[in-house]
């Protein structure tokens, strides 16, 4: 008894026969009765509680990955054991991952990451030389030539010239320094690291944090990680999600009554809401952030995916530029790009960088120091980020495939962007803004009294239980709008426009059958 005893408590179980010659079954049952009496015996309660955690991390959350997922994947499983649904699969539209919806990678680049992954390739005729020369560049400049090493802290050097590079072309010019480059695991990453170091103060001079509603839910979380104050203004629904200044002076003006709104933070082209920002709109932004003394945090990671004609990207690095040294000088903006999106959807590497403008010095060193605690990015994730900056161009061996599977995606996505705001807009209570870029609908949905008092008896959000209902009857995953922020009494979902042309109108059909239904059980 005393050994079974002890055998628990070091963690072990009682396998042979003890030297007093009782058999395995009887130690076990021994410990088994020791396991029941102890929770009496025990003097220690758990350490960590959901009363005992840290309160600012129970706050967080994350739509995207919410409740409806979590649903989603029962289903799934439910559906893999023979139970019968009224469809055959789950279709997953609630996450801008592409390649997960099926979306072929980038030939160039993978080749170029298994090089640098088995360099021993680098023999292979099998490889282009295009692709053998980036991967050759990017292993010389990794410690012992090799992407399992740990890189400095800001990133591997080279990386961070071909980022400085690129950023120089696609602002027409406007020089980049490599010094402002800081490569990142995904954009996500340093987004928070740049919002760690600004949030400060307490009562009402902590920092108050203005984000767009509806947001990309990164903000909100990383704002009650921080336990910021989240500082909401409203895109402009009838407007094509507009941002509009005066809404911005608004938002302002009544958060200095409670905090100290520091940071302003804008998507570009707009996730969940699509809109691509005018320059001039940029150049009002640009103004007010001047004005009112706030920090910018441009978060550009749809940078190549805008599809109306009528649409173009403006950096806010370059628009700061051409508004002349009153601005370029002074406004401090940190702006963010990502492998994840754009058309080589490589979310898995977790590649990105940030561009950090008018960084005091002393904040930059704090900023290598604040990143050096986590040693670096992951270097696959920047040498996948190498490759988005620096593609085959015109007189390379691969510069042909690459621009066919390039113009291939975008393409795509933009005849989908078209597809979906048609067939929304077609749906008696359903109104669509048009994609003008990003991946992903938006829709408003009309949700009849009837709907919203059965969801309160169910306790959930009015969109919520529309979109569980979506789930469960046709198998189609999209988030509720409610993860994003919407207006009160305003109900939207957001899905993406990834899946195949031909599947997404299967999956739009669907919608519209089931709002139809919806609409006709709750009138
Ligand atoms: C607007 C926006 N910012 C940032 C991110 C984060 O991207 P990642 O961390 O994968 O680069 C996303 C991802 O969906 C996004 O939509």
């Amino acid at each position: 008894m005393q050994r079974a005893a002890a055998l628990v408590r070091r963690g072990c179980s009682p396998r042979t026969p003890g030297p007093w010659g009782r058999s395995q079954s009887s130690a076990a049952a021994e410990a088994s009765a020791v396991l029941k009496v102890r929770p009496e015996r025990s003097p220690r309660e758990r350490i960590l509680t959901l009363e005992s955690m840290n309160p600012q991390v129970k706050a967080v959350e994350y739509a995207v990955r919410g409740p409806i997922v979590l649903k989603a994947g029962e289903i799934e499983l439910e559906l893999q054991r023979g139970i019968k649904k009224p469809f055959t699969e789950v279709i997953r539209a609630n996450i801008g991952d592409a390649q997960a919806m099926g979306q072929q990678p980038i030939t160039f680049l993978r080749q170029v990451m298994a090089l640098c992954t088995y360099p021993n390739l680098l023999n292979s005729p099998s490889f282009p030389e295009d692709a053998k020369k980036r991967a050759r560049r990017i292993l010389q400049a990794c410690g012992g030539n090799s992407l399992g090493s740990y890189s400095a802290s800001q990133g591997v050097n080279c990386i961070r010239e071909d980022v400085a590079a690129y950023i120089t072309r696609r602002d027409g010019g406007v020089p980049a320094d490599p010094d402002n480059i800081y490569l990142t695991t995904g954009a996500s990453d340093g987004i928070s690291t740049i919002l760690k170091i600004l949030v400060s103060g307490g009562g009402k001079s902590r920092t108050g944090v203005m984000i767009p509603i509806p947001q990309y839910p990164l903000y909100s979380a990383v704002i009650s990680e921080l336990d910021a104050i989240q500082v909401n203004y409203y895109l402009d629904e009838e407007n094509c999600w507009a941002l509009n200044v005066n809404e911005l002076r608004r938002a302002v003006r009544e958060a200095k009554d409670h905090c100290d709104p520091k940071v302003l933070c804008i998507i570009n082209p707009g996730n969940p809401t699509g809109q691509v920002q005018s320059r001039k709109c940029i150049e009002d932004v640009i103004h007010f952030a001047w004005e009112e003394k706030l920090f910018l945090l441009a978060d550009e990671v749809y940078q190549d995916n805008v599809y109306s004609p009528d649409c173009r990207f403006h950096s806010f690095k370059k628009v700061l530029y051409e508004m002349g040294p009153e601005y370029s000088s002074n406004v401090e903006l940190a702006s963010f790009h990502s492998t994840s999106k754009g058309y080589m959807g490589e979310c898995g590497y977790r590649g990105g960088y940030m561009e950090v403008i008018n960084l005091h010095p002393e904040i930059k060193g704090q900023l290598v120091k604040l990143l050096s605690v986590r040693l670096c990015p992951p270097v696959s994730g920047q040498a996948a980020m190498d490759i988005v900056v620096n593609p085959p161009v015109p007189g390379e061996e691969s510069f042909e495939q690459f621009r066919r599977e390039k113009e291939s995606v975008l393409g795509n996505l933009a005849k989908k962007a078209k597809l979906t705001e048609d067939l929304f807009n077609q749906v008696p209570g359903i109104h669509c803004n048009p994609l003008q870029g990003a991946m992903y609908a938006f829709p408003r949905i009309f949700i009849p009294a009837k709907a919203v008092e059965a969801a309160q008896a169910h306790k959930m959000a009015p969109d919520m239980f529309y979109c569980m209902k979506l789930l469960e009857e046709t198998g189609i995953c999209v988030v509720p709008g409610s993860g994003f922020g919407q207006r009160e009494g305003t109900y939207h979902f957001r899905m993406t426009i990834l899946p195949p042309v031909e599947k997404l109108k299967t999956v739009l059909q669907k919608v519209k059958d089931f709002h139809i239904k919806f609409l006709e059980k709750y009138a």
